[in-house]
């Protein structure tokens, strides 16, 4: 089969274009190198590497000919600096996704479309309130955050909600631009699915670690900041009190969802989970663990407004469409992390 991995030298795409290769597909990459510095080393012999931005319709145009699949990682991820990183977010995401789903079109592909997506598309994750149930949860009040009152609350009560596991079929409540432009890229490519008539896996992937990760930036994820804390001798700050919870999923288990994905015919969204919630202040704990001589992480009571509190996924419908468990565990994973190579 010949695969077309946009993104395909980044943190999750050159994992998944690692396993394509070891099985013999054939593999094309498109991907910008905006976010490194002149061709990674880690690529593998024999892929069809080329140099290209989502905005180049002519580089796109190449890049989709003759391919069987695509799978569709290149994006500007992270929170961002500020509101002023909004037009770079939808040019690269929404544009981006919109110029290669136009260069399908126009190709007339009927093949395989497989789509990076994000737990952040729902925002808060599930809760419920043990008198009142379950119920839409608006943002936390900075005044709460001030006080330190971290937990939703109940919005008839005013009490502290319990969380749940977040299933797919749950709406979508974007808390921030890049989660905006993940809403968007699917909207995109199950529009182009309609259109066309192809079946389209968006893989909602949740906290992704593990080696090739960018190193910390304001577009890196908590287990890189803290990961690049301690190799510089800080203490990773641990913002709230440490207890909101995250599900931090493995790379390798991640590129392994997006074989499965492109090899299945399930038309619909996926979370991509390890299945096993930890705390952010857990994690800061395991990832101490891989170091020597580190000082302990130190919980701050900080907060940033976009953040949300609690979002775990529920793995089911993954595993029974897909075939998609996880098999790194937390422990192992972290401790492995410790010392795995990040990206400049
Ligand atoms: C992260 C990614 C998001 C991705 C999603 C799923 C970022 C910024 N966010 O969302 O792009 O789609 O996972 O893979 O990459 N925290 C600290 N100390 C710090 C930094 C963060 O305690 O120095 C806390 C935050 O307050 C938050 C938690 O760690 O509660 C997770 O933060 P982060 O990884 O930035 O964002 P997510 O919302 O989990």
């Amino acid at each position: 089969m010949r695969v077309l991995v946009t993104g395909g030298a980044g943190f999750i795409g050159s994992h998944i274009v690692d396993r394509l290769v070891a099985r013999g597909d054939e593999v094309v990459v498109l991907d910008s190198l905006a976010v490194q510095d002149g061709l990674p080393d880690y690529l593998p012999d024999g892929v069809d590497f080329r140099v290209g931005d989502l905005s180049d319709e002519a580089a796109v145009q190449g890049a989709v000919a003759g391919v069987d699949a695509v799978c569709h990682q290149a994006a500007r991820v992270g929170l961002g600096v500020d509101f002023n990183d909004v037009s770079a977010y939808v040019r690269d995401n929404d544009l981006g996704t919109a110029n290669l789903l136009r260069a399908l079109w126009n190709r007339s592909f009927k093949g395989r479309l497989v789509v990076a997506s994000s737990m952040v598309v729902y925002g808060e994750g599930r809760y419920n309130c043990p008198d009142h149930g379950r119920g839409d949860v608006p943002p936390r009040s900075a005044a709460d955050l001030d006080a330190g009152r971290f937990e939703p609350r109940c919005p008839t009560c005013g009490e502290d909600l319990d969380w749940e596991t977040v299933p797919e079929h749950a709406g979508f409540d974007p808390r921030n631009v890049y989660a905006a432009t993940k809403v968007h890229t699917e909207h995109l490519s199950f529009l182009y699915g309609r259109e066309a008539g192809v079946n389209v896996c968006a893989l909602r992937y949740h906290n992704v670690y593990g080696p090739r990760m960018p190193r910390d930036t304001p577009y890196a994820g908590v287990a890189a900041i803290f990961r690049s804390a301690f190799e510089a001798g800080r203490a990773p700050r641990v913002f709230e009190d440490g207890g909101q919870m995250r599900d931090f999923v493995h790379v390798d288990d991640v590129a392994r969802a997006n074989v499965l994905a492109l090899d299945s015919d399930w038309n619909g969204a996926c979370n991509i989970a390890s299945g096993e919630p930890h705390s952010v202040g857990d994690m800061a704990n395991a990832l101490a663990a891989g170091f020597t001589g580190v000082p302990k992480p130190v919980v701050t009571g900080e907060y940033r407004l976009g953040d949300v509190r609690h979002v775990v996924a529920s793995p089911d419908l993954a595993e029974a469409v897909l075939g998609f468990r996880a098999e790194t565990r937390f422990d192992k994973g972290m401790a492995e992390f410790a010392t795995a190579p990040l990206r400049a």
